[in-house]
């Protein structure tokens, strides 16, 4: 990281010096972690907006442009010529794989795919109609209480195997987790399958009779792993890095990352928003809806619209929305009404200057819901695809931070707003 400015802040007529860092993309960065002992301030930045927590090598956002990279490769080209395990290896390792090192990770993943037989009694615990992010957030926490030989943060082999586990065990326990709600018998792993097909094979399988796997929906399936891999300094990798900087175990952080990764305005949103198509439900009560987006009070948001860094486009949309097109196509249900109500959603939200002028354009999560209704998933299994799909990312970044020689305990500053000291008063006297 190349520092070779300054910029200097003034308090009180005297003049601080703060080193300027330079990215090899994106903003410089003003370094400010010495300001506090210099000149006795803190930087207020609620909601982190113009905060960079960390530096990471893994993945770029130019959010004005719509640009994610990977390593540097762009999304579009990973989701059209790459596959889900070998974006997982770069993101993990930094370089594309060669066909032998690939060939050994998918081994290797493939390997771990079974979970502990025991843990199946964890699921059983359960109440049959729990959400499957809170089934998830459970048993991946649980994790912890199985896999003893892989804790050792401090320990490079066990960090690998940790990772591997998660990676390779996260679509079992989303299957389990959708099969225990749906009442039926969970579905072994099979090694002969890829990593999307096993886990459409999970889903759908019953043991009463065979299943065929459609590569057309395991190449979506793998394109939506794909998209939602990894997206730099989100909520819950975020999250995932605060609960690491503790010296928290890979399980317990990967359990945090669900647990933020759940809410609506994060990865809740592909639920929110199929929720949302559902309750307008037809194009001609579109413009009433966009009324109520509108005013304020209502407290309602259009679901799968805005981001936090793309303020152009995202350009995950782009190839969600193609690949949409491709499983509806397939599935002969181009008239869905939902995608209907979708689309004309999008055209008039895209000309409307509330929307234009807030740079407020469809995300990733506008199309998901779509594919994922029409290959027979229920809403509530929208987040838990996505959570399985996000593990990789949280993984490779909780990688990236133990491994620098600077990781520090994350402690966020406040600015106190409530009381300066008070002497407590009797309770007969208040
Ligand atoms: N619908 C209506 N208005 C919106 C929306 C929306 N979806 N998103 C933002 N706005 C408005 C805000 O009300 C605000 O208006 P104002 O300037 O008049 O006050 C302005 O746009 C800026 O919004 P912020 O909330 O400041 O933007 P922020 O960057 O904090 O929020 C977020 C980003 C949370 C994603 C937001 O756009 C949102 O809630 N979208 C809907 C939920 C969603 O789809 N989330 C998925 C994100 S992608 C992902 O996690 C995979």
């Amino acid at each position: 990281m190349a520092e070779s400015r300054t910029a200097t802040l003034t308090i009180d007529g005297k003049d601080y010096q703060l080193p300027v860092l330079s990215p090899t993309e994106g903003p410089d960065c003003i370094d400010i972690r010495k300001l506090y002992g210099q000149a006795d301030v803190f930087t207020y930045d609620p909601g982190f907006t113009s905060t960079a927590a960390c530096d990471s090598t893994i993945t770029f956002i130019d959010g004005d442009a719509g640009v994610l990279l990977h390593r540097g490769y762009p999304i579009e080209q990973l989701a059209s010529r790459s596959h889900y395990l070998e974006v997982c290896y770069l993101l993990l390792n930094g370089e594309l794989p060669s066909a032998a090192d690939l060939e050994k990770f998918e081994m290797t993943v493939t390997r771990h795919t079974m979970i502990h037989e025991q843990m199946h009694n964890f699921f059983r615990g359960f109440r049959r109609d729990a959400h499957p992010m809170a089934t998830m957030v459970g048993v991946v926490g649980a994790m912890s209480a199985f896999y003893h030989d892989s804790l050792d943060i401090n320990d490079p082999h066990q960090r690998e195997v940790a990772a591997f586990r998660l990676i390779a065990k996260m679509p079992t326990i989303a299957a389990m987790a959708y099969k225990y709600s749906i009442g039926q018998p969970f579905v072994y792993p099979r090694n002969d399958l890829d990593y999307a097909a096993n886990f459409l094979h999970m889903c759908f399988a019953v043991p009463a009779e065979p299943y065929d796997v459609n590569p057309v929906l395991a190449r979506a399936m793998d394109r939506i792993f794909t998209l939602h891999a990894d997206h730099e300094q989100n909520a819950s990798t975020s999250t995932v890095r605060l609960a690491s900087s503790s010296g928290a175990n890979p399980f317990a952080c990967i359990a945090a990352g669900i647990a933020c990764l759940w809410g609506p305005a994060h990865g809740g949103a592909n639920q929110a928003t199929l929720e949302m198509l559902r309750q307008i439900g037809t194009p001609d009560r579109i413009p009433d809806f966009i009324e109520k987006v509108k005013d304020k009070s209502s407290g309602v948001r259009l679901m799968g619209f805005g981001h936090r860094v793309y303020k152009n486009f995202d350009p995950r949309a782009k190839v969600m929305k193609q690949t949409a097109d491709e499983v509806l196509d397939l599935l002969g249900v181009q008239h869905n009404p939902l995608l209907q109500v979708a689309q004309e959603l999008e055209r008039i939200a895209l000309q409307d200057d509330y929307f234009v002028s807030r740079k407020l354009y469809p995300n990733v999560d506008f199309y998901s819901g779509i594919i994922l209704e029409a290959m027979g998933f229920p809403t509530a299994m929208f987040t838990p695809i996505f959570a399985l799909a996000r593990t990789v990312g949280w993984i490779s970044q909780w990688k990236e931070q133990l491994a620098d020689p600077q990781l520090k305990i994350g402690r966020p500053r406040q600015l106190y707003l409530g009381q300066s000291m008070r002497d407590y008063i009797e309770i007969e006297n208040r």
